[in-house]
């Protein structure tokens, strides 16, 4: 689609006065989603639901943040009311928590999100997943992407868009020495393997275009080459 004609969809969505809540805000992923919120201008309202405060450097009066332990989540009931869209960019890693808390993040925490934000009138729910998700995996990353991604399906969102990005290409701030080593590589053969990375910046984009566009299907999955191409739209 033309960029032109994103606009129209912008302005359109705009006039809608709809808002949103952003899970993982502070993250790689979700730093560049929330810039591209903000730019694109198309929420009346950003909330952010995390564990901490965060620094914003876009100079907006749209953004609200709402701190919560995520292992109360009830409690917190009411920060997810009164949102049309939800975006999540929330997880971790087995290497820095362990597997069971990783399941608990990946997992438990994101759905427990998701049926609270369903519960009070959400319509559109965009996960960032993985590339390789699925629930009957061997490998634990991929078995608790997939589970979560079918939890967050029997919800019933109206639609619900599932994002498999391979390798993030990004200059992470945090120190995961694997992790750069691997995007080293994919970065220098990205040309010829164009399904095993994308750049972070591809994935925002996606997401935010995704939330204008009209479907049938309640569930989309958006598998890598398909979030890259939104970036290249985007780069023109
Ligand atoms: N990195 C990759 O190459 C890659 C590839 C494919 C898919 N993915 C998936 O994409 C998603 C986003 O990845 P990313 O690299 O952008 O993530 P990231 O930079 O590691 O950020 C993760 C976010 O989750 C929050 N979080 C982590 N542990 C938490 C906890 N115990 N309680 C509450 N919040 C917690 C972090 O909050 P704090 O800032 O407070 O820690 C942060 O906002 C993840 O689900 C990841 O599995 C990543």
């Amino acid at each position: 689609m033309a960029e032109a004609d994103f606009r129209t969809l912008e302005e359109d969505f705009r006039k809608q006065n709809r808002s949103c809540f952003v899970l993982g805000a502070s993250g790689e992923t979700g730093t560049v989603l929330l810039k591209e919120l903000i730019q694109r201008n198309i929420f009346s309202r950003i909330t952010l639901i995390g564990r901490r405060q965060i620094s914003i450097e876009e100079d907006t009066d749209k953004v609200v943040q709402e701190v919560v332990d995520f292992e109360k989540l009830d409690d917190h009931a009411a920060v997810f009311q009164g949102h049309d869209v939800g975006y999540c960019c929330l997880g971790t890693t087995r290497a820095k928590v362990g597997p069971e808390m990783f399941a608990r993040v990946d997992h438990d925490y994101v759905l427990k999100s998701a049926e609270l934000a369903r519960a009070r009138g959400c319509s559109q729910f965009h996960l960032e997943s993985s590339r390789g998700a699925d629930k009957n995996s061997n490998f634990l990353y991929l078995k608790v992407k997939g589970q979560v991604e079918a939890d967050i399906e029997a919800l019933g969102f109206d639609r619900f868009l599932i994002y498999r990005p391979g390798v993030l290409l990004v200059d992470r701030q945090e120190s995961r020495p694997m992790e750069f080593v691997a995007r080293q590589f994919f970065r220098a053969f990205s040309p010829v393997l164009p399904s095993m990375s994308v750049p972070i910046q591809a994935v925002a984009v996606a997401m935010v275009s995704n939330t204008l566009l009209k479907s049938d299907q309640k569930t989309e999955i958006l598998e890598n080459k398909v979030i890259a191409a939104f970036g290249k739209q985007k780069a023109k």
